[in-house]
């Protein structure tokens, strides 16, 4: 939220034990914060490196034209050096960046506050997005699923509603007396500590499993359906999200189950011809050896932590969008929705 010439950020390093907010106040800070992970999720990451712009743009908006446009310019690159694979964050940067180019000749201070507006803009239409993502998507969920996500692509992780939780959320409003599977979503376990929580929140029925026993509860036929965020989806639909979502989506043609990607319109990148384009961030070995300070694994083990995989078009059964959804996506179906 943007409060007294602040952005202030849900810690979700710290839920759902604590509810507590982080304070912001110039881009480097903003920058800190998605890379530390006080915010997640690609679109919340595209509104808060927006936000991150604004507060740059209002701290120089005293400063000659010289001078405020070099603070932009810093802002812009230490935004994008937070996080590589969520493509919402490049969105957000390239749209504030346009913005910028148009009033940058201006006075400084409406500049700074026409900034200040497409931020708010993006934060905004973000919730309608989901909404909208929400009402396409619930006629696909059948009365009584047992629905299946893997991380957090909910509220927390856009600006509200979420994207695949929104979906969730927008059936349930429906009428439909659904549930859900969180997958825990190991090694940062936003599945556990997010998703659950959510849903708790909500009173909608969740049940917690380790990532692991997706294949078991398919066999035994306790899923019906799954539903995923992305953090990016190439032009031939293969899609990047959170570890191990490849796999819930191999499990998922094994056992016939309808496996959907829910996004904005801002996850696709149309640059990127196909997955082994998207560039996968690689995280902090420590995530994987233990937790909050407690170490499980010996000293001296090699240890690889890629924080996403690619999930190949051809497992999806549609992807949801704010503009409807693309059954089977492939190139053509995905240009002809989103262009
Ligand atoms: O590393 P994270 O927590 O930022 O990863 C988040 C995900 O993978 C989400 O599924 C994705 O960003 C979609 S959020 C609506």
């Amino acid at each position: 939220r943007w409060n007294d010439g602040r952005l202030e950020l849900i810690d979700q390093r710290r839920l759902p034990l604590e509810f507590e907010y982080v304070a912001c106040e110039d881009a480097v800070q903003t920058a800190r914060a998605i890379r530390d992970m006080v915010v997640r999720g690609a679109p919340a990451i595209g509104c808060t490196a927006a936000y991150g712009v604004a507060l740059e743009a209002r701290r120089h908006e005293g400063a000659a034209p010289a001078q405020y446009d070099a603070a932009l310019e810093a802002s812009f690159r230490v935004l994008a050096e937070s996080r590589p694979t969520a493509v919402n964050l490049f969105w957000a940067i390239a749209r504030m960046r346009q913005c910028h180019a148009q009033t940058r000749s201006g006075p400084a201070k409406a500049a700074a506050e026409a900034l200040l507006q497409l931020a708010k803009q993006i934060h905004s239409d973000d919730i309608e997005i989901c909404r909208a993502i929400g009402r396409h998507g619930a006629p696909l969920i059948a009365e009584r699923a047992r629905v299946m996500t893997h991380c957090n692509a909910g509220a927390l992780a856009t600006a509200g509603h979420g994207t695949a939780l929104g979906v969730i959320r927008s059936a349930r409003d429906a009428g439909k007396r659904i549930s859900v599977i969180a997958n825990e979503t190991r090694p940062y376990l936003q599945g556990a500590r997010l998703t659950a929580w959510e849903m708790v929140q909500e009173n909608i029925p969740v049940t917690l499993v380790t990532d692991n026993m997706a294949g078991h509860l398919m066999q035994r036929g306790s899923v019906d359906v799954i539903v995923v965020g992305a953090d990016r989806i190439a032009a031939n639909g293969d899609t990047a999200n959170k570890i191990g979502t490849y796999m819930v989506a191999v499990l998922a043609r094994r056992h016939r189950l309808p496996f959907y990607v829910a996004a904005p319109t801002s996850t696709f990148d149309p640059e990127a011809a196909d997955g082994s384009a998207i560039e996968i961030e690689e995280r902090p070995g420590s995530e994987v050896t233990g937790y909050r300070g407690v170490r499980w694994a010996p000293e001296g083990v090699k240890v690889r932590n890629p924080a996403f995989d690619v999930t190949p078009a051809e497992l999806i059964s549609g992807i949801i969008c704010e503009k409807g959804v693309v059954l089977e996506p492939n190139r053509e179906r995905i240009a002809a929705l989103v262009r």
